[in-house]
């Protein structure tokens, strides 16, 4: 009997992470499956007992359910977990324990890595103050990073940069609105887009265009949806490096099956699976 792994959210259908896991588990001789599930907010709760009941391997949460989990008190979260306020990856122990993680942070910093970022000491401008945002300042913060968030609604950047700071990690952190974005930029090594502007069918949106962005600058969209969002090109006209939101994809996907397995997951393999499926 193949052992079952899962992502719950709503909406659900266009997931990617089922082609990206399943690619891995054959890949490995793993005789795993992972599939997607819609599950409604008010259902969590239930849909992850009986997960656990069945025999799960283990979940991924997505869209609109990160937050819901950590409502549940059967759910453990890990300190990064609580401290981001969202759970995307769910392990079950052996003793009958569920625990609640967070890789999509991880997931930002593998990206990052990958085009030789050097996280610690690097100004990071961080658009948008979301649940993307929050994992990425979290781990950035941890990496020893120097981050402002800069947001539509100023209240959320700066609250997000509170409590960033009250958990006293190396880096440093402040928050602030969007119209100090184009002077950030000029002193800025990084600018990551964790905002929903540009993502399809709003493809003409961007956070920053050109002439705002500059060659010593690596600019890092987690939209993949398009794969070349407009500030990705935009970046590219700058001369800046460029990093898609597809890795960051790959990556959290990556940690999670680790969580889960213990096995090391075929990351190009993933990577690949993802980018035909986004053709
Ligand atoms: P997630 O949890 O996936 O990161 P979210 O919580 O919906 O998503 O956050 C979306 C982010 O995109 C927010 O920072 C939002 O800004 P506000 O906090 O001001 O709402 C930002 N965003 C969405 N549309 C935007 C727009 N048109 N211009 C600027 N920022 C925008």
């Amino acid at each position: 009997m193949k052992l079952v792994f899962g992502v719950f959210g709503d909406p659900i259908g266009h997931s990617l992470s089922p082609a990206m896991h399943n690619a891995a588990f054959s890949a490995l001789g793993m005789n795993c499956v992972y599939h997607a599930f819609r599950v409604r907010p008010e259902k969590l709760g239930k849909a992850i007992l009986g997960a656990e009941a069945m025999g799960f391997g283990g979940l991924n949460l997505t869209v609109p359910l990160k937050e819901e989990a950590l409502k549940l008190d059967f759910i453990k979260p890990d300190p990064l977990a609580k401290r981001i306020g969202a759970v995307n990856t769910v392990v079950f122990g052996k003793t009958g324990e569920i625990r609640g993680h967070n890789t999509d942070g991880l997931g930002a910093r593998q990206a990052l890595r990958d085009a030789a970022v050097e996280i610690e000491g690097s100004r990071v401008v961080v658009a948008g103050a979301g649940g993307a945002a929050r994992a990425i300042a979290f781990q950035l913060a941890a990496d020893g990073a120097k981050i402002t968030v800069i947001n539509r609604t100023e209240e959320r950047a700066i609250e997000l940069a509170t409590d960033v700071a009250a958990a006293a990690l190396p880096g440093k952190i402040s928050g602030t609105g969007l119209s100090g974005l184009k002077e950030l930029l000029r002193d800025a090594d990084v600018l990551i887009n964790t905002t929903t502007l540009g993502m399809h069918p709003n493809t003409d949106a961007t956070i920053a265009t050109a002439e705002e962005l500059h060659s010593d600058l690596t600019v890092f969209d987690i939209v993949y949806n398009p794969l070349e969002t407009r500030l990705l090109k935009e970046a590219k006209a700058a001369g800046a490096k460029t990093v898609s939101g597809v890795l960051m994809l790959v990556y959290q996907g990556a940690e999670a099956f680790k969580l889960w397995t213990g096995v090391e997951p075929p990351v190009e393999l993933m990577k690949k699976t993802v980018l035909e499926a986004l053709q």
